[in-house]
């Protein structure tokens, strides 16, 4: 095959995987420690009651893409005061994703 056809091929797979699973890299169990860790909870209780998970479920959320997940994610932690590294940040993704979101 010519290489140039098969630079496409692999570029188009891997878009493909990019587009099939949202946070794929991010590590679901690592992803619920450190939401446990941080205390991420603490606001969305103050807000929601119960256990705050309302915050993900309500009618009119906020997010509403894989992309603004992440966004969102960045800026809660930054009222934290937390500097997460970017694979913190796609793990907390992935396991918001996971038990809420469901983004495909
Ligand atoms: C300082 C308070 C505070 C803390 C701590 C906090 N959040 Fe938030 N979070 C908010 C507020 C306020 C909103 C709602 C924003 C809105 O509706 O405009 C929100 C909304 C969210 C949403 C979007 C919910 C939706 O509408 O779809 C996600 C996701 C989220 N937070 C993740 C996190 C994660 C992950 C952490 C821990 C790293 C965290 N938050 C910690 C205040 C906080």
């Amino acid at each position: 095959m010519n290489p140039k056809l098969i630079a496409t091929l692999i570029l188009l797979t891997l878009a493909a995987t990019a587009q099939a699973a949202p946070f794929a890299n991010g590590d679901v169990a690592a992803g619920e420690k450190s939401f446990l860790k941080h205390d991420c909870t603490s606001c969305h209780i103050r807000i929601m009651g119960g256990d705050g998970s309302a915050i993900y479920t309500r009618e009119n959320r906020k997010v509403k893409t894989p992309a603004s997940l992440a966004t969102q994610i960045q800026d809660c932690s930054t009222n934290l005061g937390l500097m997460l590294f970017e694979d913190e940040e796609e793990n907390l993704a992935a396991y918001l994703n996971k038990k809420y979101y469901k983004f495909k």
